[in-house]
This record gives structure tokens, C-alpha cells and sequence, in this order.
């Protein structure tokens, strides 16, 4: 689809070898080449057979390597493929009962055709939990904090078949976060999960395992994007501004808050998260990522990243930011985020991933005084080094794994009199690429 606007913007032999290279190098499905084998696998391991179901530990991985789940956290919806019903759950809830009326005596906790599962919160009592629950749903992302990249939940299934013959698997898997943006596949029966003891000398397993792959889309997720980039330098006094309408309009219908709105407490108290609430600038992005150029040493060159909240019904946990830029190669020092190479061991090493330092910056406070985190990037000079033609800004920047809209390329600061007609054809081919790209994420 992105191919047609741009067959349309040149035409010869040279222009269909790139709309080729275009579309191997960005698809438009929800294949991330950054994270190309990215998902969230949900795994069914039945544990245990009952006189008329099962129970089985469901558990959720986040393999996603920069994207994760934040408050209010994940829900799971499935269809029965016969008439189960729940019995019972332990470390998560179904949010609706549904109609039991035909039980007495017991009566399930859940017997709706297609019940939705939620975690419980943090501080639920220990009885009622399981391992890796209760984390309000909340999922980190795989390179972030492996440790807490999963979350389970465990189901007493009745009027289900008893054995692996005559289980059948629920149908239709949904994955909200807690907005839309993943797809499901079909369960799959796989090999039986092994477990080990804690000691691990013992080893036992599933009755039976079935899994469940779900990817994300930028697309599925919203129609419009979320975050923009800004740049400015010290070699020329422009601050290239985010792009007008990068994530929506300022329109009288868009209930934008105006930051020095007398009414802005009462505004923002009365309402409960649930509705983004974004202070009014000419982007209307919830989120802005700053790159100034801030020094140029005879080795080294440094920048300095800030990160703006404008939402002010939402504060960002664990936030995490991937940006391209080639001289990631050479990053000597970065303070006071983390950083991890997304292609270590790629040939075009120039993809990093940065997130803030637990207890002290990884919490972006909704939009204010407080709503920033920066911090600045070392870089030794790699030989492509050169403050023309908007080298030492980055190509792609993403925020918790949403694509960010960038300034058109021929907006970057400038060099004092450089001329425009120093461009290469080479340099001119990039531009069109890069205008390419930003068509390509801009498609409705
Ligand atoms: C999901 O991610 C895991 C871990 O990276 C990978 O082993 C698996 O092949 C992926 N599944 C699919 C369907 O891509
Ligand atoms: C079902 O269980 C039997 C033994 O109990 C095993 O031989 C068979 O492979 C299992 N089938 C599946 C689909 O897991
Ligand atoms: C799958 O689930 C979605 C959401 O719960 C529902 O809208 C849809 O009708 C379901 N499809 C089938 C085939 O059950
Ligand atoms: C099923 O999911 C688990 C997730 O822990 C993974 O280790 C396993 O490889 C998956 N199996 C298949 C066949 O995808
Ligand atoms: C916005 O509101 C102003 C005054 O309240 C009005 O003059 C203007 O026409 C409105 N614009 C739109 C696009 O509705
Ligand atoms: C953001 O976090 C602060 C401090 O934890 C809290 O006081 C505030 O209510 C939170 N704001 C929102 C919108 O959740
Ligand atoms: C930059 O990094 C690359 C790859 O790690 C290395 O080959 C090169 O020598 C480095 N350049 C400088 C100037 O350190
Ligand atoms: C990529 O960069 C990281 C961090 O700078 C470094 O540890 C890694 O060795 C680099 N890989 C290659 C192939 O240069
Ligand atoms: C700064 O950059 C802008 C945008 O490229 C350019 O229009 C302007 O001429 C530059 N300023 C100077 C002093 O070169």
C-alpha cells in the first residue's frame, strides 16, 4: 500500500529497485525488524485431571524485547469450545460471573461462554495467590527486567472433557493491553511443559500443553500515533519543532488542557485515567522525545535526550525508548539511563534501547513540572561523523515501542551557510527514503 504513493513520486528503473527494497525492508504487517521474533506466547499447562475437567496453569510471556504491558495491565478473553464452565481461579479474576442459574448448591465463579480474565493487584492476600501473579497486570518487557517479563493465572475447568482425548481447546484468544494492538493465533497442542524442582533433581510434567502466539501492530493498536520527535542544536539557534498535528489536531472538539488553565486541578482530578487528557500544543502527542546536539569535542560529540509527558491522565512505568542512530556503534558513556544494543550482532550495529534507572528515573510522572526525565549520550566519533544534512539526529526513535513521528528531514538545523546544493544524489536518495518511511507510518 505504502509502495503506490511512492511509485508515484519518481518514476525509472533506479526508483522500482528501491519501492523493491522499500517494501522487503518494511513490511506493512505487524513484522518488527527490530524485534522480529517479538510476541506474547500464553501457555496452557494442565496439571492436574478433576472428576469432570482440569486444572491449568495459565501462563503469559512477554518475548517482546523493548514492548510491555503498563497499568491497568493486560486482560484475556478466550471462547469455550463446548460448555465449561470456571470453578474457581487463583492469582486472577473473570470479570464477569455470567448466568450460573442452572447450578445449585456450587456455584462457579465464572460460566459465560467467553469469559475475559484480569489480574489481581498487588497486595492480594497469599492464599490467593500464585507464582507470578498479581502484578495488576502489569508485564515487563523481555530486556527490561526479564524477571518479571511473565504472568500466570490458574483455572479449575468443569464440564470440559478429562483427558487429552477429549479436552477441546478454547477458540478465539484475545489479548488487550488494555487497548487493542494484539492478534492471536489459534491453540496449538505442544509438547508437555517439563518442570523442574527447586533443587532441580526432579523433573515432572504437564498432563498436556497447549500455546497460544499473539503479535502486536502498530495499526490494530490506534489509528494515530503517540509520540513525536523534536530537535534542536548548538550550532544553530532553530528548535525544530515536533510536526503540526503529529498525533491530532487541536480542534475545539479535541478537549485539550491548557497548561495555565486556572481550572487545570479540577480537570484533571475529577476524572480517573481512563481518557488520555493531553495539555494543548500544535503536535497533541501525549509524549515528546528532545534530541539536542549539545557538544561537538575533537573526539567525541554529545546529546542530550528529554523525554516530556503532556498527558496528564497518565503516568508511564518502566518507559523504554529504541532509537536508531549509526554511531550507536561507538556510545562511550550514557548518564543516568540504561542502554542495551537491539542489534548486537548485526552488521549495522545502530539500534539501541534506553530505559530509565529503577527507583530514580524509570517513572515518567504525568504531564507537569515533573513530567520529564533526560539524559545525555557520549558518542565517539565513528568516520561517517559530520554535523551536515542532519547526520547527528536520529533516524527512527520509538517510545514504548510506538513509532514516533519525526520532523521532515529537509526542516533539521541547518550549519550556518551550508548550501543546499552541497547535497549528493546519494544524500537526496536517503531523504526520499526517510520521507518514504514517515508516509509508510503515517497510512491510516
Ligand atoms: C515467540 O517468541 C519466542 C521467543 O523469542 C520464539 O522462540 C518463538 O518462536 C516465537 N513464536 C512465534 C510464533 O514467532
Ligand atoms: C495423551 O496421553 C497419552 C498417554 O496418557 C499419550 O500417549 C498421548 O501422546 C497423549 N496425547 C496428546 C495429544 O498429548
Ligand atoms: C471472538 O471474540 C471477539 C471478542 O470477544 C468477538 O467479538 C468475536 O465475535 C469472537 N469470534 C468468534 C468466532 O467467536
Ligand atoms: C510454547 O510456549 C513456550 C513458552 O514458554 C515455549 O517455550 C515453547 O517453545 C512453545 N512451543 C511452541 C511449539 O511454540
Ligand atoms: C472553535 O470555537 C470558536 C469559538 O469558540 C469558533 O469561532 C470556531 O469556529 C470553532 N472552530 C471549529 C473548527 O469548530
Ligand atoms: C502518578 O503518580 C503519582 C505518584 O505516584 C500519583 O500521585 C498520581 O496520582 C499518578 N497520576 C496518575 C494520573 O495516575
Ligand atoms: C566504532 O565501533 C566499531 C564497531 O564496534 C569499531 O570497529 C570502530 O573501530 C569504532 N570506531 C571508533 C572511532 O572507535
Ligand atoms: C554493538 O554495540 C554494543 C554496545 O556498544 C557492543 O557491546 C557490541 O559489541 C557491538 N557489536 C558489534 C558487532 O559491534
Ligand atoms: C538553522 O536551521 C534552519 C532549519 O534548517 C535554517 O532555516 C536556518 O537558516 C539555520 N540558521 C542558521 C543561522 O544557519
Amino acid at each position: 500500500m505504502g509502495c503506490d504513493t511512492f511509485r508515484v513520486l519518481r518514476s525509472g528503473c533506479a526508483s522500482l529497485v528501491l519501492v523493491l527494497l522499500f517494501c522487503l525492508c518494511f513490511p506493512s504487517s505487524a513484522y518488527d525488524p527490530l524485534d522480529p521474533n517479538g510476541n506474547i506466547t500464553i501457555r496452557w499447562d494442565i496439571m492436574s485431571w478433576t472428576p469432570d475437567g482440569y486444572v491449568a496453569t495459565v501462563t503469559i510471556f512477554n518475548f517482546q524485547k523493548y514492548r510491555h504491558i503498563q497499568a491497568p495491565g493486560w486482560s484475556l478473553g478466550w471462547t469455550w469450545a463446548k460448555k465449561e464452565v470456571i470453578w474457581s481461579i487463583m492469582g486472577g479474576e473473570t470479570t464477569e460471573q455470567g448466568d450460573c442459574s442452572k447450578f445449585k448448591g456450587n456455584i462457579p465463579h465464572c460460566c459465560k461462554k467467553n469469559p475475559t480474565v484480569v489480574d489481581l493487584l498487588p497486595g492480594t492476600p497469599y492464599n490467593q495467590q500464585i507464582a507470578n501473579c498479581c502484578k495488576g497486570g502489569v508485564i515487563t518487557s523481555l530486556l527490561q527486567d526479564p524477571a518479571n517479563a511473565a504472568s500466570a493465572f490458574q483455572v479449575s475447568v468443569g464440564a470440559s472433557g478429562t483427558s487429552n482425548k477429549t479436552v477441546k481447546l478454547p477458540k478465539n484468544f484475545t489479548l488487550y493491553t488494555p487497548g487493542p494492538g494484539y492478534t492471536c493465533s489459534p491453540a496449538q497442542i505442544v509438547q508437555p511443559t517439563r518442570f523442574f524442582s527447586s533443587d532441580r533433581r526432579r523433573v515432572t510434567q504437564a498432563l498436556m500443553t497447549w500455546n497460544v502466539t499473539c503479535t502486536y501492530s502498530q495499526f490494530l493498536a490506534q489509528k494515530t500515533p503517540t509520540c513525536c520527535v523534536s530537535l534542536s542544536s548548538f550550532y544553530n539557534d532553530t528548535v525544530v519543532p515536533c510536526p503540526t498535528c503529529s498525533c491530532g489536531c487541536q480542534t475545539n472538539s479535541s478537549g485539550c488542557v491548557e497548561p495555565n488553565s486556572p481550572h487545570l486541578a479540577s480537570v484533571v482530578s475529577g476524572q480517573n485515567g481512563a481518557n488520555p487528557l493531553i495539555q494543548c500544543t500544535n503536535h497533541m502527542c501525549p509524549v515528546r522525545i528532545h534530541w539536542h546536539v549539545k557538544l561537538n569535542y575533537q573526539l567525541y560529540w554529545r546529546v542530550k535526550v528529554t523525554i516530556t509527558n503532556f498527558n496528564y491522565a497518565s503516568n508511564y512505568s518502566q518507559w523504554n525508548l529504541v532509537v536508531q542512530h549509526p554511531n550507536f556503534d561507538n556510545l562511550t558513556q550514557l548518564f543516568s539511563f540504561n542502554y542495551q544494543s537491539l542489534t548486537p550482532y548485526a552488521s549495522t550495529n545502530d539500534t539501541a534501547m534506553l530505559w530509565g534507572v529503577k527507583f530514580y528515573n524509570d517513572f515518567l510522572m504525568e504531564a507537569g513540572p515533573l513530567g520529564n526525565v533526560q539524559s545525555e549520550l557520549l558518542f565517539q566519533k565513528d568516520s561517517s561523523f559530520t554535523l551536515e544534512k542532519g547526520w547527528a539526529f536520529p533516524r527512527r526513535v520509538y517510545f514504548n515501542g510506538d513509532n514516533c513521528v519525526m520532523p521532515p528531514p529537509d526542516a533539521y538545523p541547518s550549519l550556518p551557510n551550508a548550501s543546499p546544493r552541497g547535497a549528493s544524489p546519494r544524500s537526496y536518495l536517503v531523504l526520499v527514503l526517510l520521507a518514504a518511511v514517515i508516509l509508510q507510518y503515517r497510512q491510516p
